[in-house]
């Protein structure tokens, strides 16, 4: 503990700096407190301990700039017998504790001891909130980067409401996982969890699977069947791939959200229904309302609270984790990967994000007979794809914006490869496959040099 002591009356001054170091401390004594503030302006102190009467500045005054540069700063005033009121001012204004002349070393060996132990426990306190509030995991989902850190402060605030949820992510980046930690965080927790994905569904179908039918509504139709709606009732239900629903069922779906009723299939019976919301998409929804293939009314209803899920490539600091959360998934705590290995896998950029980095972990251990896996180990086909091709998947695209398209693969594509390379120009066009002129025409163009 550094401490800094003024006091004008030099004996006074010598006896507490001597005793002070002799018990180990850092100690600075002063007789002035104008120098004493200007060394504390530019040192680490712990504990100052001052006299109230002092030339030129009084011990008020040298409290109040102490705490005005360094909150943390523990300030002991020293005063004499009969001044005990301005002691208890000090303290009011911020002052630990105070000494009343005369007192003995022993006195304020004791006091100092205290405040050397009280501080002590005040940086443990910090630390300890500290790691508390940096979280590796959040019901099973696991991730400690800032963008998942954040995520868990969002899902404990929003499902504590009752609000729309929406979740945008790309193809296995959580989204399911995700919609399950609001539902089970939730005030609804004890309720019916109704998941339906309405990916594929024609109209019909889709109809029936969310407002149930009864029996005899269609061909087929032999016997009476609730709806997610209804089964979801006091729950929540969870909507995967809601840019699929057709046109003709989003109405339905809008009158839901705003009346909280519906009909079966084929009935006439309103039934009334309690249900929170919560939707999930790998596509811009925004992209279909402008093509009028979702409803701009529906849109606003279901995202309420939107919940973006960044795809695993802008978390790397996360894969190392999720590696081992895996490992001990499939209970291969026994085998661990080598710092080469581990560095390959973070330097990937997972277009099929923490699914695809779960299944690559399986295959590769299933082969794996030693305890160790090491760079070599990890099977070409793996991680880099052969066919790029299979990066893209336009069966759901509506409209492609090829130049748009063309200049994102250009740009990612150079950004990987500048990040492999340590930002080395030579080798990231090589890489790339490209001189390295036209590799610098290209970054001058994305505003990258
Ligand atoms: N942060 C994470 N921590 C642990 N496991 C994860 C995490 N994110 C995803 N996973 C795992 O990855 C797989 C895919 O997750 P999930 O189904 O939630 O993704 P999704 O975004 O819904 O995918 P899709 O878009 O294909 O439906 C699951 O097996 C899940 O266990
Ligand atoms: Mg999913």
């Amino acid at each position: 503990m550094k401490i800094v002591i003024i006091e004008d009356e030099k004996t006074k001054r010598i006896t507490m700096n001597d005793a002070l170091i002799k018990d180990g401390y850092n100690v600075e004594s002063f007789e002035e407190p104008v120098v004493a503030i200007s060394y504390l302006k530019e040192s680490e102190v712990d504990l100052v301990i001052t006299d109230i009467r002092l030339p030129q500045m009084d011990g008020f005054e040298v409290l109040q700039k102490v705490k005005e540069m360094n909150q943390n700063i523990a300030v002991v005033m020293m005063t004499a017998f009969g001044t005990i009121e301005s002691a208890v001012e000090a303290m009011k204004l911020g002052a630990y504790d105070y000494l009343t002349k005369p007192f003995s070393t022993d006195q304020l060996l004791l006091l100092v001891k205290k405040i050397s132990r009280f501080k002590k426990l005040e940086e443990e306190n910090v630390s300890l909130k500290e790691k508390l509030k940096e979280r590796y995991s959040f019901h099973n989902i696991i991730g400690k980067s800032k963008p998942m850190q954040d995520l868990y402060d969002l899902i404990e605030t929003i499902s504590s409401s009752d609000v729309a949820v929406f979740i945008e992510g790309n193809s296995g980046t959580g989204k399911e996982m995700v919609a399950n930690a609001i539902h089970y965080n939730s005030t609804r927790k004890d309720g019916p969890f109704i998941k339906l994905s309405c990916a594929l569904l024609n109209e019909s179908l889709l109809e029936s699977e969310l407002f149930g039918h009864e029996k005899g509504a269609f061909t087929g139709a032999i016997k009476f069947k609730k709806g997610r709606f209804e089964l979801a009732h006091s729950g929540t239900i969870f909507l995967d791939d809601v840019d699929d629903i057709p046109v003709s069922s989003q109405v339905k779906l809008l009158r839901l959200l705003q009346e909280k009723e519906f009909e079966r299939v084929g009935g006439n019976t309103t039934i009334k229904t309690d249900v929170r919301f919560i939707c999930a998409t790998k596509v811009d929804l925004w992209e279909k309302v402008k093509l009028n293939q979702f409803r701009e009314d529906l849109y606003y209803r279901l995202r309420v609270m939107p919940v973006k899920l960044p795809p695993l490539c802008e978390r790397r600091e996360d894969i190392p984790l999720l590696i081992n959360h895996f490992l001990k998934k499939v209970n291969k705590t026994n085998l661990h990967f080598t710092p080469d290995a581990i560095e390959l896998l973070t330097t990937y950029h997972w277009p099929g994000n923490v699914r695809q980095l779960e299944n690559s972990i399986y295959r590769i251990t299933a082969l794996i007979k030693g305890k160790e896996i090491t760079k070599e180990m990890i099977p070409n086909d793996l991680i880099l794809p052969k066919d790029e091709k299979t990066v893209f998947d336009f069966s759901k695209s509506n409209q492609i914006n090829l130049d748009k398209m063309i200049q994102e693969i250009e740009l990612s594509a150079i950004n990987w490869a500048c990040e492999k390379s340590n930002k080395n120009q030579s080798k990231a066009a090589e890489l790339l496959g490209i001189k390295r002129t036209t590799l610098r025409d290209k970054m001058k163009k994305y505003n990258l040099l």
